[in-house]
């Protein structure tokens, strides 16, 4: 079932997602060789706490962390970690923010230092593949013209896109309907009304689709280990088209 939501639920949501941003923003600040993203999780955490809100991801399913901390070849759910980030390397932070109740998810990837040419094609191919997708999530079309925009872009690129994780609806919980597949054809699916709520979160790989998971039952990661990157803004949907609830603009 897919819950509409109203105007002041939106307002809510809107409400955790400027704080969400402003963390991203505190992020980017901060990432440079030699911090951990145990660091950044610590920070994020205190962040919530001092402006009233909390980790939704934190206990959910049993995760143990406030945020999500993918680096390199792990393509979403890395644990964050004390070991320090290094030169080159390309980091994604996820997290999920509580505000009074109304939540707002987002995913950004960070650049370590300086990355190699491939390396910053990717995060700008993945970032432009995210509002490719958000320009379809307009009423009228369907789900499916969101991943088939993203899908055919990234491979246009010679990149490609993870199938294995997908957008979702959000709400009162993190993971609702409607599903939202980064890849996919046009004209199918559900189709796109005002009052749906959801994220746009493609993960996009240098080399194959495909993941593996890791022994800790959460991280997957590229099974030729090459890099992804991820970026993931949640929307709202008006008669006007997208509101981008998590907007760092
Ligand atoms: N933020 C993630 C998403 O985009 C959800 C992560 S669930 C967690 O769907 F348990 F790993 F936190
Ligand atoms: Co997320």
């Amino acid at each position: 079932m897919i819950v509409l939501k109203s105007a002041r639920e939106i307002e809510k949501m809107q409400e955790a997602g400027k704080l969400l941003a402003a963390i991203h923003k505190e992020i980017a600040k901060m990432i440079k060789p030699g911090i951990t993203t145990f660091e950044i999780d610590e920070f994020v955490e205190s962040y919530l706490k001092k402006h009233g809100a909390t980790a939704e991801q934190k206990g959910y399913r049993g995760y143990q962390y406030a945020t999500c901390a993918s680096i390199n070849d792990e393509v979403c759910h890395g644990f964050p970690r004390k070991e320090p980030l290094k030169d080159g390397d390309i980091v994604t932070i996820d997290m999920v923010v509580n505000l009074n109740g109304a939540l707002a998810d987002s995913a950004w990837s960070y650049a370590v230092g300086n990355v190699s040419e491939e390396a910053q094609k990717l995060l700008d191919v993945t970032k432009e593949a995210l509002y490719r997708g958000i320009a379809q999530a307009v009423p009228g079309n369907r789900i499916g013209d969101i991943g088939h925009a993203i899908q055919t872009y990234v491979e246009g690129e010679g990149m490609s896109v993870v199938r294995e994780f997908i957008g979702h609806g959000i709400g009162a919980t993190i993971h609702e309907k409607p599903d939202i597949p980064h890849f996919g054809l046009p004209g199918k699916g559900v189709r796109i009304k005002e009052g749906m709520v959801f994220t746009i979160e493609p993960m996009v790989n240098l080399g194959e689709w495909k993941t593996k998971m890791d022994s800790n039952g959460w991280t997957a990661r590229t099974v030729d280990n090459k890099l992804s990157a991820q970026y993931e803004h949640t929307l709202a949907i008006t008669i006007d088209g997208p509101i981008i609830l998590t907007d760092q603009d």
